[in-house]
C-alpha cells in the first residue's frame, strides 16, 4: 500500500505511540482489503467504550494514556447506561459510573461524549465527499446515503481512523463501490417512519450487501424516513448505501446511480411485504407489555415534537413503562422547546446515551460480575422500529409487538397493544 511521507512517520512511531498504534492497525486493515493508499478523513464517530465490560472502557483509558487525540471532529457511539439519568432506567450505578468514565476519557481524546447512534441531529454533519470512518452501521448508511459522504462499517478501526486522520482507500471511499446493485420499485405507500423500517427490513433481506436504488416513492421521504429505512436495511442486510435518486447526492436519476446500465428486473416492494415485517416482529402478548419504546434509532427533534403532541395532556398506563431514547443534545433541545416537559408529565422516560437493547437488559452478554448487572425479566417489548424489535429478540430475549410511532403512544397510554392498522391511518 502506498503511504506517504505522514503516514510513515506515523507508522515508525515518530509521530507518538498512540498514532503508531493507530497507522498499524489502519495498515493491516488497508492491507486486507487491498487499499492501494490512505485517504485523510474529515469526521469519524467512534466506539464509545462499552461499561458491560470493563476491560472496553481501560482501552479507551489506555488510549488516552499514550497521548492519543483526535486529528478529525470525533462523537461517540451509543453506550450502554444513561450516564445522567441511569437511576430511572434501573441500571446498576456501577455500570453508570464505569460508562461516564468512557466519557472522560472520550472528553480526554477530544472526542464529543455524546453516545448517540444519531450523531447527525447532534451535529456532527458531514457533506458530501468527505471521507469518514464509522462504527455504527447506521450512521454508515445515513452518511452514505443522504448526505454523501463516504463511508464503511467499520468497528474499532474507526478510533484508529480518528486517531490518524487517515483511512484505507476501499470500500464505500471509492467511486467504482457507489453505485447501484439493485433496482427497487416500490409499489407500496409507506406511511410514516415505521413503514420505512419495515421497508427497509424487507429490501435488506433481498440486496444482502448490495446497493439498492429506489424509485417508486410517491414523496421525497422526510430525513426521519430516510434514517429509519437505512438502519433497518443495514440489520438485515448488509447494506452500507442506499441511492434515492434525487435525493443521495450526486445521484440525479436512475443513469447515475446505474452507470453499467439499469437492470431489467427489479425488486418490487408490495405492501403486503411491509405487513409481513410488522407481523414477523408482533408475536409478543398484548396483555404481557413491560415496556414501550420509541426511538430507535434515537430521535430527531422532529420525532421529539411528534411524540410530545401524541402524549400531551395524557397519562403513561400505570402497569408498563414508555422509554423515548434520544441523544442528549436533542433532549436538551427539546427541554429548551417545552417538549421534555409535556413528555415528562405524561409519563414518558427521556432516555439518552443508550437504547433498549444496548443497556443492562441484554441477556446474550456477560458482564463483569463486579458492575452488578441483573437483566430485569421481560415479557413483551413493543417498539416502533423493525432494527430494534430484531434485536430485543436476539439480546434481550423477549417478545416484541411492532407498530407506528402512534400506535405506540396509543399502547402505552391504554395498556393494551394498538397495531399498525388499529388507527385507520
Ligand atoms: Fe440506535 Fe439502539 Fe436503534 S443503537 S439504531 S436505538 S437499536
Amino acid at each position: 500500500m502506498q503511504l506517504n511521507a505522514e503516514d510513515e512517520a506515523m507508522l515508525e512511531g515518530r509521530a507518538g505511540p498512540a498514532k503508531q498504534r493507530a497507522m498499524q492497525g489502519l495498515v493491516q486493515l488497508g492491507k486486507a482489503y487491498g487499499a492501494e493508499d490512505m485517504v485523510d478523513i474529515g469526521y469519524a464517530h467512534i466506539h464509545a467504550g462499552m461499561a458491560l465490560y470493563w476491560k472496553d472502557v481501560e482501552l479507551m483509558e489506555e488510549l488516552v494514556g499514550l497521548g492519543a487525540s483526535m486529528a478529525v471532529p470525533a462523537s461517540a457511539n451509543i453506550a450502554n447506561a444513561d450516564t445522567q439519568g441511569w437511576r430511572a432506567t434501573g441500571a446498576p450505578e456501577a455500570l453508570a459510573r464505569l460508562q461516564q468514565r468512557a466519557g472522560d476519557a472520550h472528553r480526554a481524546l477530544g472526542s464529543d461524549a455524546c453516545f448517540t447512534c444519531t450523531p447527525y441531529w447532534a451535529g456532527h454533519w458531514p457533506t458530501w465527499n468527505t471521507h469518514m470512518a464509522s462504527i455504527e452501521s447506521t450512521v454508515t448508511v445515513f452518511c452514505n446515503s443522504v448526505l454523501g459522504a463516504r463511508s464503511n462499517r467499520d468497528g474499532f478501526f474507526a478510533v484508529y481512523a480518528a486517531i490518524a486522520g487517515r483511512y484505507p482507500r476501499f470500500g464505500y471511499h471509492l467511486d467504482e463501490n457507489r453505485r447501484g446493485s439493485h433496482l427497487v420499485r416500490v409499489e407500496a405507500e409507506p406511511d410514516g417512519v415505521s413503514d420505512y423500517s419495515a421497508l427497509g427490513f424487507h429490501v435488506g433481506a433481498e440486496v444482502g450487501g448490495g446497493v439498492p436504488v429506489f424509485t417508486g416513492f410517491r414523496a421525497r421521504p422526510s430525513l426521519d424516513a430516510l434514517d429509519a429505512l437505512g438502519a433497518a436495511l443495514a440489520t438485515s442486510g448488509g447494506v452500507s448505501m442506499f441511492i434515492v435518486p434525487g435525493v443521495t447526492p450526486p445521484y440525479a436519476d436512475l443513469a447515475v446511480a446505474f452507470p453499467q446500465g439499469v437492470p431489467a428486473e427489479a425488486v418490487v416492494v408490495m405492501g403486503a411485504d411491509i405487513e409481513a415485517v410488522f407481523e414477523r416482529f408482533s408475536t409478543g402478548r398484548s396483555d404481557a407489555i413491560d415496556l414501550v419504546h420509541l426511538g430507535c434509532p434515537h430521535a430527531s427533534f422532529e420525532e421529539m415534537k411528534h411524540y410530545a403532541a401524541l402524549l400531551r395532556g395524557r397519562k403513561v398506563h400505570g402497569g408498563l413503562e414508555l422509554w423515548v431514547t434520544t441523544s442528549r443534545a436533542v433532549r436538551n433541545m427539546a427541554r429548551e422547546a417545552g417538549l421534555l416537559a409535556v413528555l415528562e408529565a405524561a409519563g414518558a422516560k427521556v432516555v439518552s446515551d443508550t437504547c433498549p437493547m444496548a443497556c443492562h437488559f441484554a441477556r446474550t452478554v456477560s458482564p463483569d460480575p463486579a458492575l452488578g448487572v441483573v437483566p430485569p425479566p421481560k415479557r413483551t417489548i413493543v417498539v416502533d422500529s423493525a432494527k430494534q424489535a430484531k434485536y430485543v429478540r436476539d439480546m434481550i430475549q423477549c417478545e416484541t409487538l411492532l407498530t407506528t410511532p402512534e400506535g405506540a403512544v396509543e399502547t402505552a397510554v391504554s395498556g393494551r397493544f394498538v397495531p399498525r392498522r388499529g388507527l385507520n391511518r
